[in-house]
């Protein structure tokens, strides 16, 4: 099953204007029904809660109402279709993509990835004994520069039964394991990218069943600093970052949303294929990132000595 990885998020919400503003300050382009662009054309979507084209909710709070996944090609959709048929309903659409249910609930679609490829290049580094990434006279830092999220990267669920979950994501769909929190949730990757995940699971009582969590890639952890620090400024509550994660090795900031979930920025995240042995750890805040910034305000040395120093 050549599935790249999360072409769109579908969500119901109560607060349309709330949102729309939140995922326009996040970085993504409006482009009209609802819809919030990445660069690479993949995308939020949102609609009243109540909108009838919608599929069903989870029957928790989450406002996730589908994950559509992007395929390389026709024949992938088709062959999905065929697998799911065997034990589900399987609906064509109008706009040729497919949709189904996975074995806990969650609502997925499936199409020919509207990912467009991207030339764009990435954060770069100097440092002696390595040949410079940046020559002479070439800056690391452009306070003109705008980051604008790339790719929709990952979502992760709250799911009730992991193992029911992982398996049907693994048999029926062909995704890998390519690192695991015992007890509490694999890191997926479909076949049709290297990222380190672009689904993760978090074991939780049932009435919590949805999404925690989704991010967009950006170009560099300077990106990621750069964007996050313009969100707070416009007043939107960090949750938890930035900081760096151990399994994927990317960099995060999340924040709290208008969405029932979590929204994140990624960076920088491991690549894999079939010559990697999945890892396991017990979750805790040790396994859940290598360091966790706090931010601040921005400041300069000089005049009085800052709020609670010693010896003066
Ligand atoms: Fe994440």
């Amino acid at each position: 099953m050549n599935i790249i990885g999360p072409d769109a998020l579908v969500f119901g919400v109560d607060d349309v204007a709330a949102c729309a503003q939140y995922l326009t300050d996040y970085g993504l382009k409006p482009v009209g029904k609802g819809r919030f662009e990445a660069l690479d054309g993949t995308y939020i979507a949102i609609a009243p809660r109540g909108d009838p084209s919608l599929p069903a909710d989870l029957g928790t709070a989450s406002m996730l109402r589908k994950t559509i996944y992007g395929c390389a090609d026709q024949a992938t959709v088709d062959a999905i279709a065929q697998e799911l048929l065997k034990d589900r309903e399987v609906k064509k659409l109008a706009d040729g993509s497919i949709e189904s249910v996975d074995d806990l609930g969650f609502a997925l679609g499936f199409q020919v990835t509207v990912r467009k490829p991207l030339q764009l290049a990435a954060e770069t580094v100097n440092a002696p004994g390595a040949k410079p990434q940046r020559g002479p006279n070439l800056l690391g830092v452009d306070e003109k520069s705008d980051p604008k999220p790339r790719s929709l990267s990952h979502v992760v669920y709250f799911v009730p039964d992991y193992a029911k979950s992982e398996a049907f994501y693994v048999k029926r769909l062909g995704f890998v394991v390519t690192d695991r929190f015992l007890g509490v949730g694999p890191f997926l990757r479909p076949a049709g990218t290297t990222d380190h995940h672009t689904l993760f699971m978090i074991q939780t009582p049932p009435q919590m069943k949805g999404c925690e969590h989704f991010t967009f890639h950006l170009g560099g952890p300077t990106e990621l600093m750069l964007a996050g620090s313009r969100f707070v400024a416009k007043g939107y509550e960090s949750f938890w970052g930035p900081g760096r994660h151990k399994f994927g090795s990317n960099w995060f900031w999340y924040f709290n949303s208008p969405l029932g979930c979590h929204v994140e920025y990624d960076a920088d995240m491991d690549l894999h294929d079939e010559a990697w042995t999945a890892r396991e750890a017990p979750m805790g805040a040790d396994a859940s990132q290598l360091f966790l910034f706090q931010h601040r305000e921005k400041w300069a040395p000089g005049g009085p000595p800052p709020p609670g120093a010693k010896g003066h």
